[in-house]
């Protein structure tokens, strides 16, 4: 099909490679397809209030290396279930008829979604109500169904390699446990990752709920045999058996009600130092995870996918998201994705790997 203009929008928490997608799709539309690309701001918020601007080859120039995404995004932008402040009182409203509305105005042929599982979910029911829709996945927890990767994943995990191997350094020479903890929400992901690539000898994940007297016990034999100083690679949703996660706070704003993790660093701390006469420290990565210039292969896989999404457009392939199926880029429907969240499966070879080789996962196997 001939597609004339088309709309791109930023969804959910951003990543590292965000701006190389929305080069790679406005070039791509224009190169290729000889389409106008309207830029949505702010997620879809822009798409309820009409908030836009045109893209183009210039106003993509230089965006490549560049973190966070021109457009702005929100996580609180769900135009189903739009929360405002009116005269100081929360007020909830489905705002979709206007996403429709304004994707008409705009005269819409296609509206590329970058955005998790949540963002994706709402492009499918907008798919739904007849908005042409194609997905493409982002989101450093590297946690959604149907692709192998999501660009900004790998970005997170060589920052947190960067940082495992200063915290490598400091701890040896002051002979501390040192603690890392990292994002990953409910996804081990990026602590098992980075966590072997930056040389952990205990990672923690939420997928393995961890016993205290293994984490323990790895640490004394480290010092017994000679290295009284260990490095734990945490994820933010990583629980003891049988106990929570640690939620820093039940909600950022009185708009944004989502549960904030982070704290089990801290909390792990704590117990172990009860138990071992060692110094203890935590540092949490947080969002320096998210931010600044994307690696190589997150602009290359974010190329792709924009490039893929386009062309995907141009062949009328609506209601789909553009995934990695390595070495291929393929598309998956954007209905298989729903309400799914892909976690690290406790028989991953990458768990294999990591008790092979010696790193205890707060489990028995040393
Ligand atoms: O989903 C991406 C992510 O960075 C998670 O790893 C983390 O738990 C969450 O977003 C943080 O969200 P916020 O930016 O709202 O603090």
């Amino acid at each position: 099909m001939t597609l004339k203009r088309v709309g791109i929008l930023t969804g959910g928490g951003d990543c590292s490679g965000l701006n190389a997608v929305i080069r790679a799709v406005t070039r791509s539309a224009i190169i290729d397809q000889s389409a106008e690309v309207i830029g949505i701001e702010s997620g879809f918020e822009g798409l309820v209030f009409g908030r836009s601007q045109v893209l183009s080859t210039r106003s993509t120039r230089d965006v490549l290396t560049l973190g966070g995404t021109i457009l702005g995004t929100t996580n609180k932008g769900d135009p189903f279930a739009f929360k405002e402040l009116v005269d100081g009182q929360i007020q909830t409203s489905d705002y979709s008829g206007r996403c429709v509305e304004n994707a008409r105005k705009l005269g819409l042929d296609c509206l590329f979604v970058v955005g998790g599982d949540g963002t994706l979910e709402i492009a499918h029911k907008l798919h739904k109500l007849g908005i042409p829709v194609i997905g493409i996945p982002k989101t450093i927890d590297n946690d959604l169904e149907g692709t192998d990767y999501t660009f900004g994943f790998q970005t997170a995990v060589e920052v947190a390699c960067e940082a495992m191997d200063r915290l490598h350094t400091t701890g040896r020479s002051h002979q501390r446990v040192m603690i890392l903890e990292v994002m990953g929400r409910d996804a081990g992901w990026i602590a098992l990752e980075s966590g072997i690539a930056g040389g952990a000898h205990i990672i923690l994940i939420p997928e393995i709920p961890y016993h205290l007297e293994y984490v323990v016990r790895k640490i004394e034999l480290r010092a017994k045999g000679g290295s009284p100083y260990s490095i734990i690679m945490v994820a933010e949703g990583a629980r003891a058996a049988g106990g929570r996660q640690v939620i820093q706070q039940t909600a950022t704003t009185r708009l944004q009600s989502k549960p904030q993790l982070g704290g089990i660093g801290q909390t792990l701390a704590r117990q172990i130092k009860l138990q071992i006469d060692l110094e203890v420290r935590t540092t949490v990565l947080g969002h320096i995870q998210r931010g600044g210039s994307p690696c190589a292969f997150d602009r290359v896989l974010g190329t792709r996918l924009g490039a893929a999404a386009v062309a995907a457009a141009g062949l009328g392939k609506f209601g789909t998201m553009v995934a990695l199926d390595t070495p291929e880029i393929v598309l998956v429907p954007l209905s298989k994705l729903a309400g799914r969240t892909r976690l690290v499966p406790v028989d991953h070879q990458l768990i294999h790997t990591a008790e092979a080789i010696g790193i205890n996962l707060g489990r028995e196997k040393m």
